[in-house]
């Protein structure tokens, strides 16, 4: 049932770096509401008073089944296994998807895939929701067509759990695609730094010379209007998206130039 005026939500990682940044975008957009909130950790404690936010009243739950709701968007920014099986859960409820979290397994995201078309549920299951994350595969995907030699650099805080991050194995994929190659014949290097939130450097060489394509995430509310985003497309359109663009409806052609 997808009638809302306002969208439900529930978030899974609301105490984490990302899911703070992106609940709290939630809990000030006029067309969702934040129904349910989950935590491992933090169960029985109210989220207003972990975010400081005075206007928010909502106890954190352990799981998906503490939630009594018919319906709801499930954005998750948690770990793989825990949120495999929240996700199957989920699905099995017909609710629609956001999903941030990164390091599924080939077989666990290929579960996840044949459960969201067969139960024909709205899933956003992306690897990196920020615009520029998105611009840069489009910019790499055109230098390879050039250049055929490329390393990926990626570099993380050190808490982050995956390596290589999801959002360069996303990247050597299409690499990958694009130059006809096996996507473990691309090198990807991972630092894992204080300092560090998240960035990556597409670095293509030729002889004397190289070619950089480098994305920098400073702050975690670069996510926040992709997350917003696809939250509204999934609640509206059923089916798989993996690709950023599709969910902010930009499109990788360029555009029609005006004839003279
Ligand atoms: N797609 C994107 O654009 C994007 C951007 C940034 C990050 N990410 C991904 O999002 C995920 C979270 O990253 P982060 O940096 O925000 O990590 P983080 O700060 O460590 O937060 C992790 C969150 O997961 C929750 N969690 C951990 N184990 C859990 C379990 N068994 N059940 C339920 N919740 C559990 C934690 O809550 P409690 O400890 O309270 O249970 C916490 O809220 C990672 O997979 C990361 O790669 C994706």
């Amino acid at each position: 049932m997808k009638d809302h005026n306002m969208i439900p939500v529930v978030l899974a990682g609301a105490t984490g770096k990302t899911g703070r940044a992106v609940g709290q975008a939630i809990h000030q957009a006029t067309d969702m509401k934040l129904l349910g909130a989950l935590s491992s950790r933090y169960a029985g404690v109210d989220l207003g008073s972990i975010w400081g936010e005075n206007s928010l009243h909502l106890p954190l739950v352990r799981n998906l089944q503490d939630i009594q709701e018919s319906y709801a968007v499930l954005v998750d920014f948690t770990e793989p296994q825990s949120a495999l099986q929240r996700i199957l859960q989920a699905i099995d409820w017909h609710w629609d998807l956001v999903v941030g979290t990164t390091g599924f397994s080939r077989d666990g995201f290929e579960l996840l895939s044949k459960r969201v078309e067969q139960a024909g549920v709205g899933a956003a299951v992306i690897a990196n929701f920020s615009l520029g994350a998105w611009v840069a595969q489009r910019l790499a995907q055109e230098a390879s067509r050039y250049f055929s030699a490329v390393e990926v650099i990626e570099g993380h805080h050190p808490t982050k759990r995956d390596r290589p991050s999801g959002t360069a194995r996303a990247m050597t994929e299409i690499l990958g695609a694009s130059l006809g190659r096996p996507t473990d014949t691309i090198p990807v290097h991972s630092l894992r730094l204080p300092g560090m939130v998240a960035h990556q450097a597409v670095v293509f060489g030729s002889p004397g010379q190289m070619l950089t394509i480098r994305h920098d995430v400073h702050d975690r509310s670069a996510y926040v209007d992709g997350v917003l985003a696809a939250i509204r497309r999934v609640h509206q359109v059923d089916g798989l998206i993996t690709d950023l663009g599709e969910v902010l409806q930009v499109h990788a052609d360029p555009p029609n130039q005006a004839s003279h």
